[in-house]
């Protein structure tokens, strides 16, 4: 990676405005490859499309990116915009390997709107326009090093620190700019970015983990200033572990201006996340997670918390993180059991967005790191539409109802927190009426070690419902809203279920 900074994307993304306003931070040209054919066909794009077809334009196109990303112009590099068709070639595909390639995303109705009625020749049928999207969207995935979501203007100025990272992170490493309300961080998945220099953090780092992967793991961050260990496990989650960490912060003598890196699963982010947030009213935090669950899910998002006797995840506070480092090597000392447990946590995730992720997981696919990057990139789209959990967010406990109660009532440590989501996700759809789906989801959670039926018949079903009605999502009298399916890709929040249909959906699974 390095060499030129190229901005790719469907039409209607904005890559041309995003492009110059990233040129004039950096001081640098601006190169838009439309603008050149323009200026070498002499007339507009859909002139030359209509008299000379769209192949003629293509060649043409093709030699002009070409030219363009195979020569280094002296003095400094520009930044280049590509038309939306470029990465049809593929030679231009193979081209924009040397070179940083940022992929601005649009959604296809704000493209459509952009692009329809402007007698651009590849937008005057919507159906086609919506095919044409699915089709080049995989494309520019498997292209992009770097993930722009819409926003506003300046954001692409703010993400310029990391994306010139990349430039310096281990070869293959993919960031993902993510953009909620209350904050906005960038997200390096790749081999080996637990090493990788994050700009713009502040002060030293002070690493929290956990004492397995600390032993296994700790070697790999860089320059740290103090270490702070707890236990491992769920049951560990716990204010007491909380108040020892915030004890050894201040033996340490961290101050706000440095910050904590959380290097462990979803329970070590989770924690040091939370002390992070109260610790002197708030100091950063770095979310480096190492098992399945906190790489496809845990790490995003800014939820931090606890648990309490009563219920899980009970105290907690929302602290965006300042970066989260997605080291997917560190899965090679996970076991075979946490690899498992994560894999609940995938299936939820392709559920929520269908398409191209559900279709790798329903058809067996494997959870690789495109999978991990993938599930990222979901959950950043949700929580960037939702950060409190006012609505869509909600999505994301798809499973977690049921799936927590079962935790609470069968006491944690007794089921994994995956293998518990499993056995929700199992029950929320036959809630939905998704008999074909259950099935389905059942075989791929048996064919990865997971239970589909609860590990003891002594469980009353009485006494789950009870639980899911401490669910923090219950926020009157009524019952506990679920998160039911419709189908992969349309998944609903906010949905009212009898107790007699929550306890028949429970007794199935004590099968
Ligand atoms: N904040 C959120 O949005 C969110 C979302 C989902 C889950 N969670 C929370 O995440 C927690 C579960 O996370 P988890 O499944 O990662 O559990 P975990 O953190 O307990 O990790 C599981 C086990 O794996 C070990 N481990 C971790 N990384 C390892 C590695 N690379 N090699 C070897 N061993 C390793 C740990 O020491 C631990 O024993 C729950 O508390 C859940 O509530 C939070």
């Amino acid at each position: 990676m390095g060499g030129l900074t190229v901005v790719i994307g469907f039409m209607g993304a904005g890559k041309t405005t995003l492009a110059r306003e990233l040129a004039a931070a950096r001081g640098v040209d601006h190169v838009d490859t439309d603008a050149l054919l323009v200026q070498r066909f002499g007339r507009s794009i859909e002139e030359v499309f209509d008299a000379e077809g769209e192949p003629a334009f293509r060649a043409a196109e093709e030699e002009v990116v070409l030219a363009l990303l195979d020569s280094r112009p002296p003095g400094r590099d520009p930044v280049v915009s590509l038309g939306g068709g470029s990465v049809l070639s593929e030679r231009v595909r193979r081209a924009l390997g040397d070179h940083t390639t940022v992929l601005l995303d649009v959604p296809l109705d704000l493209a459509w709107e952009r692009a329809a009625g402007r007698n651009r020749p590849l937008a005057r049928d919507r159906d086609a326009f919506a095919a044409l999207h699915a089709e080049r969207h995989a494309l520019y995935e498997a292209l992009a090093d770097a993930h722009l979501p819409q926003a506003d203007p300046g954001l692409v100025v703010r993400a310029d620190a990391a994306l010139r990272a990349l430039a310096d992170a281990p070869p293959g490493t993919r960031m993902a700019w993510a953009h909620a309300a209350s904050g906005e961080y960038p997200v390096f998945v790749g081999r080996g970015v637990l090493g990788m220099a994050v700009p713009g953090l502040p002060g030293r780092a002070f690493a929290v983990t956990d004492s397995a992967v600390g032993e296994l793991h700790l070697a790999s961050l860089r320059d740290l200033a103090g270490v702070i260990e707890i236990p491992p496990g769920e049951q560990h989650k716990t204010l007491q572990t909380a108040e020892r960490v915030w004890h050894a912060m201040v033996e340490q003598g961290i101050t706000r201006a440095d910050h904590v890196v959380a290097l462990g699963g979803g329970v070590v982010g989770d924690l040091a996340g939370f002390c992070a947030s109260a610790y002197q009213r708030g100091l950063p935090v770095v979310q480096a997670p190492t098992t399945v669950v906190s790489q496809v899910d845990s790490a995003y998002g800014g939820k931090t918390g606890v648990d309490l006797p009563e219920a899980k995840n009970y105290v907690g506070a929302y602290h965006q993180p300042a970066a989260v480092l997605v080291d997917t090597q560190t899965l090679a000392t996970l076991p075979p059991e946490e690899h498992a447990a994560g894999y609940a946590e995938v299936l939820k995730t392709a559920l929520i967005a269908g398409g191209p992720l559900w279709d790798h997981i329903a058809a067996g696919g494997a959870v690789d790191d495109d999978t991990i990057f993938a599930c990222a990139r979901t959950k950043l789209a949700v929580v960037a539409a939702d950060e409190r959990d006012g609505g869509r967010r909600q999505v994301l406990n798809l499973g977690h109802t049921i799936g927590h109660a079962l935790e609470v009532t069968l006491g944690y440590g007794t089921l994994r927190h995956g293998e518990a989501v499993g056995l929700g996700l199992l029950a929320a759809l036959r809630l939905s009426g998704r008999t074909d789906l259950r099935a389905l989801v059942a075989e791929l959670l048996d064919a990865h070690g997971l239970p589909t039926t609860l590990p003891t018949a002594a469980v009353d079903p009485e006494a789950i419902v009870a639980a899911t009605r401490l669910d923090k999502k219950r926020t009157s009298q009524a019952r506990t809203p679920f998160v039911l399916v419709r189908a992969p890709g349309d998944v609903v929040h906010g949905q009212d279920v009898a107790d007699d249909d929550v306890a028949l959906a429970v007794r199935e699974l004590a099968a």
